[in-house]
C-alpha cells in the first residue's frame, strides 16, 4: 500500500517499567501490575505478549498509548520517551484493537474507520477511499460493508473492521488486546491467519497480547512470557521458548506437549507437498483411471477449469470410459492454506476423518497435498531445538514476493462470536472504559475513574449494540475532543 511505506515502523522499547495502580497495590507487599519491564521490539516484528490473567499485559499495553503512566521508568518509540509526546498526537500515531472492538454502534463500517482520519482533518473523498481501500485489505468488500451498522456484522466482521479502523492512519505502531479472543476458534484461525498477511505486507511493530500460549507461538516473531506481577519470565523467539524455557514457570505455561507445539511454529508451505494426481470434471476417465492406479494414493482429485479442487474420486469407483463428473466425488475437505500451521492442519485432518488435506493457494488452485504420514515424518525428523520459528522471516518474505490475494476471493463469512465469558477481568477493565478511553483520548489517565466504564464485568457483545444504553458507557461522538 503506497501510504504505508511513508511511515515506516518504529522500535518500541521498555526500560526498567514499574506500574503500581494506587487502587490496588498501595498494600505493602502486593506485586505491582508491572515491575521493572525491559525489552525492545525492533521496528516492524510481531511482539505476543503472553501469560495467565491479571499479569499485567494490558497495563503493558496501555503504558505505550500512555492510558496508563508509568509509576517509574520508561517507554520510548524510536527512542523517545512517551510520556514527552502530547497524548493525542501519540495515540493518533498507534493503533489499538482490543477484543470488544468498541465500534460505535450509530456509524456505519466506513465511518467508524474514518474515525482518526477524521480527526486528522482529511476531507470526506479521502476518508471513503481510505476506508475502501482498507476493507479491501481486511477481506470485506467495501461494497457490501462500507455502509453497515456493526450491529449487522459478525463477530469475526467486527473484528476485521476493527482492525481497518486502527489502520486507517497507518500508525507505524498497533497494540492488540486479545483481538481473537471473543470469536470461535474457525474464525480466530481465519483472522490469525489473514493477520499473519496483512503484516506481510505492512510491516507495523505490533505489540499483540494473548493468554493462549499457541496463539502467541503463532503470531509472534518474538514472545515475552509473563508472570504475576507483570515480570518477563522469558523473552525470545517463539522456537527459543520451546526448546529452552529459561524457568519452570515458562515451562509449565508453555505446556509438556512443547515437543508438539512445534507443529504451531511451522506452516503448511514450508513442508514440500506431495503432488496429487488431478484432473479436470469433464476429461475421459479412461486415461485418469490408469495414471491412479499407477500411485500409491488411491484417489483421484477432480479439478475445474482453472484447477479448483471439487473432489476426490476413489480408483475403485472410476468408470473405465466417458467424462469424469464431479457429482460423485467426495467434497474436498479440509482445504489448507499455506499459513496453516501443521498443528492446525493436523487437527483438520483429524477432524474430518481424513489421510490429506488439500493445499490451495490464494486463487483457490490446488498447489498441492498434506498427508497425516507427512506432519508426523516432519515431527520425527526435526531436532528437539525447533529452529523453524528462526526461519519464519525468510517465508514470509517469500509469501509477500508472491503478491496478495484479491479480497473478492476471500470468504467473510463468519460465524459470531461464541460470547465466551470473561467474568476473569477485572471489572475496571470493561470495553466501555476502552472505547470512552479512546474516543476520549486526551484526559490524562488518572482523571479516570473506574466509575467510567460499565464495572459489572457483564459481557454485552453479542447484545445488538442498538441496544446498548448511552448508561452502558457509550462513547461520546469522537469529534467531541477538547
Ligand atoms: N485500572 C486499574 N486500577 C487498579 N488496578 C488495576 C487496573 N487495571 C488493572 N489492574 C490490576 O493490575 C493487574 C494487572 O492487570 P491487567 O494489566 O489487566 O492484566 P492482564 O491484562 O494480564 O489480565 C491486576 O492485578 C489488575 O487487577
Ligand atoms: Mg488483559
Amino acid at each position: 500500500m503506497e501510504a504505508s511505506r511513508a511511515h515506516s515502523a518504529a522500535t518500541v522499547e521498555f526500560r526498567h517499567v514499574t506500574k503500581r495502580y494506587e487502587s490496588t497495590h498501595e498494600r505493602a507487599g502486593a506485586p505491582a501490575a508491572v515491575t521493572d519491564l525491559s525489552f525492545i521490539v525492533p521496528a516492524g516484528r510481531t511482539c505476543v505478549l503472553v501469560g495467565p490473567s491479571g499479569c499485567g499485559k494490558t497495563t503493558t499495553l496501555k503504558l505505550v498509548n500512555r492510558l496508563v503512566e508509568p509509576t517509574s521508568g520508561q517507554i520510548l518509540l524510536d527512542g523517545i520517551d512517551v510520556a514527552t509526546r502530547e497524548p493525542t498526537a501519540l495515540r493518533r500515531g498507534i493503533g489499538y484493537v482490543i477484543q470488544q472492538v468498541g465500534l460505535f454502534p450509530h456509524e456505519t463500517v466506513e465511518e467508524n474507520i474514518g474515525t482518526v482520519p477524521r480527526l486528522l482533518g482529511w476531507p470526506a473523498s479521502r476518508r471513503r477511499e481510505r476506508a475502501a481501500e482498507l476493507l479491501e485489505l481486511v477481506g470485506l468488500p467495501p461494497a457490501r460493508y462500507a455502509r453497515r451498522y456493526p450491529a449487522e456484522l459478525s463477530g469475526g466482521e467486527r473484528q476485521r473492521v476493527g482492525v481497518a479502523r486502527a489502520l486507517a492512519a497507518d500508525p507505524p505502531i498497533l497494540l492488540m488486546d486479545e483481538p481473537f479472543g471473543a470469536v470461535d476458534p474457525i474464525v480466530r484461525e481465519r483472522l490469525q491467519n489473514e493477520l499473519l498477511r496483512i503484516q506481510e505486507q505492512l510491516a507495523k511493530t505490533i505489540l499483540f497480547v494473548t493468554h493462549d500460549i499457541d496463539e502467541a507461538m503463532k503470531m509472534g516473531d518474538l514472545v515475552a512470557v509473563m508472570e504475576t506481577g507483570g515480570r518477563l519470565a522469558q523473552f525470545g523467539t517463539p522456537a527459543e521458548i520451546l526448546s529452552n524455557p529459561a524457568s519452570e514457570f515458562v515451562a509449565r505455561f508453555v505446556g509438556a506437549d512443547r515437543g508438539l507445539k512445534r507443529l504451531a511454529l511451522v506452516r503448511v508451505a514450508e513442508l514440500p507437498l506431495r503432488s496429487p494426481i488431478m484432473a479436470r470434471v469433464g476429461e475421459p476417465a479412461g486415461p485418469a483411471r490408469a495414471r491412479i492406479l499407477a500411485d500409491p494414493f488411491p484417489y483421484l482429485l477432480v479439478v475445474d477449469a482453472e484447477e479448483r479442487p471439487l473432489g476426490w474420486l476413489d480408483q475403485d469407483e472410476l468408470p473405465e470410459t466417458g467424462p469424469l463428473r464431479a457429482d460423485d466425488a467426495q467434497p474436498p475437505a479440509p482445504l489448507l492454506d499455506r499459513r496453516t500451521t501443521l498443528k492446525d492442519a493436523l487437527s483438520m485432518l483429524l477432524d474430518a476423518d481424513v489421510q490429506a488435506g488439500i493445499v490451495v493457494g490464494e486463487d483457490g488452485r490446488v498447489t498441492g497435498l498434506l498427508t497425516i504420514d507427512d506432519v508426523v515424518a516432519w515431527l520425527r525428523t526435526e531436532p528437539s531445538e525447533g529452529t523453524a520459528g528462526l526461519d519464519r522471516r525468510a517465508t514470509d518474505r517469500l509469501e509477500r514476493a508472491e503478491g496478495d490475494r484479491p479480497a473478492t476471493e476471500r470468504s467473510p463469512a463468519d460465524g459470531e462470536g461464541t460470547g465466551r465469558d470473561d467474568s476473569d477481568r477485572p471489572a475496571t477493565e470493561g470495553g466501555a472504559t476502552d472505547r470512552l478511553e479512546r474516543a476520549e483520548g486526551d484526559r490524562p489517565a488518572n482523571e479516570r475513574s473506574p466509575a467510567d466504564g460499565e464495572g459489572t464485568g457483564r459481557d454485552d457483545r453479542d447484545r445488538p449494540a442498538t441496544e446498548r444504553s448511552p448508561a452502558d458507557g457509550e462513547p461520546p461522538h469522537p469529534t467531541q475532543e477538547p
